[in-house]
């Protein structure tokens, strides 16, 4: 596992969730479109969700990799928030894979794509929001050790 210490750790997934939440509001403006019957959108919305599964997939990776060694030296809830972790990138795996099969392969119905798409924007949202309340904050990834037994609730 790469080491790199709990602020740098902090910031670079900070700035990923910056960067994903661009990508996420992207494909929440051509969901909505294609939903209003703006079907010219639907190539566009189809592109801009493989772009976000590949990043998505990308970040779900690299915060197994940095964010878990960090969480787990940060203080004795390290293995909880560790285990809500995987269980939570497990669930959003399936779901992108399920979004993705629909969204591919000759399926017609881009209304579902698009209304699926839509949901899982506000899924993501929700789910980082939560990851940063729980485990992407100061108080929990900190250099002083001393001071940051946080619960996760
Ligand atoms: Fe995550
Ligand atoms: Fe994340």
């Amino acid at each position: 596992m790469e080491k790199l210490g709990p602020i740098e750790v902090l910031e670079e997934v900070l700035a990923e969730h910056e960067v994903l939440r661009s990508m996420l509001l992207r494909v929440e403006v051509l969901s909505r479109s294609v939903l209003q019957g703006r079907y010219a959108a639907s190539d566009e919305l189809k592109e801009q969700v493989r772009e976000l599964g590949n990043r998505f997939n990308q970040h779900l990776d690299r915060e197994e990799r940095v964010l878990v060694p960090a969480l787990l030296d940060a203080d004795a809830w390290g293995p909880e928030r560790v285990e809500r972790m995987h269980e939570e990138h497990a669930r959003q795996r399936e779901i992108m894979t399920e979004m993705w099969n629909r969204g591919s392969g000759g399926s017609p119905n881009i209304l579902v794509f698009a209304l699926i798409a839509w949901g899982f924007v506000r899924m993501l949202r929700e789910d980082m929001a939560e990851e940063e309340r729980i485990s992407l904050n100061p108080r929990v990834l900190s250099e002083d050790v001393v001071t940051t037994s946080v619960e996760p609730e």
